[in-house]
C-alpha cells in the first residue's frame, strides 16, 4: 500500500464565493479568458450574468464558446483551441457540468498540440502542457471539477474516449451548491447514479487496499442515497445539494483510490452506449450496474464483497445466506435507481435494441478478454450483460 496523494485543484466551496475570487484567480495567469458553457442553463439561472459581471470587474476580456453538448464533441474542442490561439488567450473557464469542464480541459491541452485534438484524446500521454483550467460547477455528477480526466466524443466514428493526464486538473473550481438548485429531476438522478458508479467502480476492485478507504466509500455511498431523494423532493435544499456536490468531487479526486490501480467495469460498457446512442452517462450506468453485479456474483469468490456492500450500505440483515444478502443489496440499488430516482430500467425503454451489442463488445475487448476490471469479461459476457439490460 503506497501512493502519492497530490491534488493540485483549489476549491472554493459555498455560496457566493465567486465574487472577487474568480477574477483574482484567473488574473494570476491571464487577462483574457475563454468562457466555455452549454446550451442555455447558465443563462436561465442568472449565473452567466454573474460570471460576466465578475470578469468585467476584474478587467478580464471574455471570449466565448457556447453550446457544448452533453457528451462533448471533439469538434468543439478544436474550435476552442482555435479561438485561444487566434486571440492569444491563456486561460479557459468552464461554467457548467462535466461536459463543459471536460471540453475546456482538452482545449487547454490542445492549445499546446499542433494537430487534431482527437489525437490527444486517444493518446493522452502526448499531452505536454495545458492552459490553466478554471471551473464553476453547476451539476454534481462527474467529479471533473477536481480530477485529471476528460471524456470526449467523436460523432463521426461513434467513439467516446476518456483521457487522463495530470495537466488536466483544474487549477481552481468554484463549488456553490446553489448553482445546482435548477438541475432537473432527471439530471439530478443521473448525476447521483454517476457518483454512485464512481464509488462502486473503486469499491469492487481486484486490488487490496486500506480498510479505511472502503469505509469512506461506504459513507459516501450512504450520503448519496440519503440526500438524492431530498434534492429530488426539494431542489433548493442547500444541505442536500451541498452533500451531493462535495461527494461528487471526493468520489473521483483520488481520495478513495489509494494505491488501487484503476480497474473499472461499468464505465467502459457505458461509454459504448453513449458513443452509439448519445444517451446520458448516468442513465446508462444505472441500467448497467445491477446487471453487471449479477454477472459478478456468479463467481462465488466475489460474494463476500457484495455481502459487505449489502450490509454496510443498505443495512441488509445478516440473518440469511451470503448469496441472499448479496442479491438483496443489488435489489436495493435497483430500487434506488428505478423507484427513488425514477430512471428508466431497461435499454428497450430508451429505444435501444441489440443490433450494435456485438460491435460495442468487440470495441471493449479488442479480440481478447477484458481483464483490466473487477471480474474479467469475454466478449460474450459483455453481450450478455447488455442483453440483460433490454
Ligand atoms: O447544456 P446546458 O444548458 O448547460 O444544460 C445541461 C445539460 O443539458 C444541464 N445542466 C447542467 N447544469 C445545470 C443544468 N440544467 C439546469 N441547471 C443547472 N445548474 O444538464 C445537462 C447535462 O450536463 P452535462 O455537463 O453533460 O452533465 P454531466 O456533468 O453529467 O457530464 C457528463 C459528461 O461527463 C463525462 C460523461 O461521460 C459525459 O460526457 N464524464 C466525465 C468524467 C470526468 N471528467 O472525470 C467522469 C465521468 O465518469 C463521465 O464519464
Ligand atoms: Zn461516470
Amino acid at each position: 500500500m503506497h501512493f502519492i496523494y497530490d491534488i493540485p485543484t483549489k476549491v472554493y466551496f459555498g455560496k457566493d464565493l465567486l465574487q472577487n475570487n474568480l477574477s483574482k484567480e484567473i488574473k494570476k495567469y491571464s487577462d483574457k479568458v475563454l468562457l466555455v458553457y452549454g446550451k442555455s442553463s447558465i443563462k436561465k439561472m442568472g449565473l452567466y450574468d454573474k460570471v460576466i459581471e465578475e470578469l468585467k470587474k476584474g478587467k478580464i476580456e471574455v471570449f466565448e464558446l457556447s453550446g457544448i453538448d452533453p457528451n462533448p464533441r471533439v469538434t468543439d474542442v478544436n474550435k476552442g483551441v482555435q479561438i485561444c490561439r487566434e486571440n492569444d488567450i491563456k486561460a479557459v473557464l468552464a461554467v457548467g457540468g462535466g461536459s463543459s469542464i471536460d471540453c475546456a480541459k482538452f482545449i487547454g491541452a490542445g492549445y499546446y498540440y499542433d494537430s487534431d485534438a482527437w489525437d490527444l484524446i486517444i493518446y493522452p500521454e502526448k499531452v505536454t502542457n495545458s492552459l490553466p483550467i478554471f471551473s464553476v460547477l453547476t451539476l454534481a455528477a462527474t467529479g471533473s471539477e477536481m480530477d485529471p480526466n476528460a471524456v470526449i466524443s467523436n460523432i463521426t466514428t461513434n467513439e467516446k474516449i476518456g483521457g487522463t493526464h495530470r495537466c488536466l486538473y483544474p487549477k481552481v473550481s468554484f463549488l456553490d451548491p446553489t448553482n445546482t438548485f435548477t438541475v432537473s429531476e432527471y439530471q439530478t438522478a443521473c448525476g447521483s447514479a454517476d457518483i454512485i458508479s464512481h464509488l462502486i467502480e473503486q469499491y469492487f476492485s481486484p486490488y487490496e487496499d486500506l480498510e479505511l478507504l472502503d469505509n469512506i466509500i461506504e459513507g459516501l455511498l450512504k450520503t448519496v442515497i440519503k440526500y438524492t431523494p431530498i434534492a429530488l423532493e426539494n431542489p433548493k435544499d442547500y444541505t442536500a445539494r451541498a452533500n451531493l456536490m462535495w461527494t461528487s468531487s471526493l468520489a473521483l479526486n483520488g481520495l478513495v483510490e489509494g494505491s488501487k490501480i484503476q480497474a473499472w467495469s461499468c464505465h467502459p460498457l457505458e461509454h459504448q452506449l453513449s458513443a452509439f446512442y448519445d444517451i446520458t452517462h448516468g442513465l446508462g450506468l444505472a441500467i448497467l450496474t445491477p446487471r453487471w453485479m449479477r454477472f459478478c456474483i456468479k463467481n462465488p469468490e466475489n460474494i463476500s464483497r457484495f455481502k459487505r456492500f449489502a450490509i454496510n450500505v443498505f443495512d441488509i440483515s445478516e440473518n440469511q445466506s451470503d448469496i441472499e444478502i448479496a442479491e438483496k443489496g443489488i435489489q436495493k440499488l435497483e430500487e434506488f435507481f428505478f423507484e427513488t430516482c425514477k430512471l428508466n430500467k431497461t435499454l428497450s425503454e430508451i429505444g435501444i435494441d441489440d443490433r450494435d451489442f456485438e460491435e460495442m463488445a468487440e470495441r471493449i475487448t479488442g479480440g481478447k478478454v477484458f481483464d483490466t476490471c473487477y471480474e474479467k469479461m469475454t466478449k460474450n459476457d459483455i453481450i450478455s450483460i447488455y442483453k440483460a439490460c433490454l
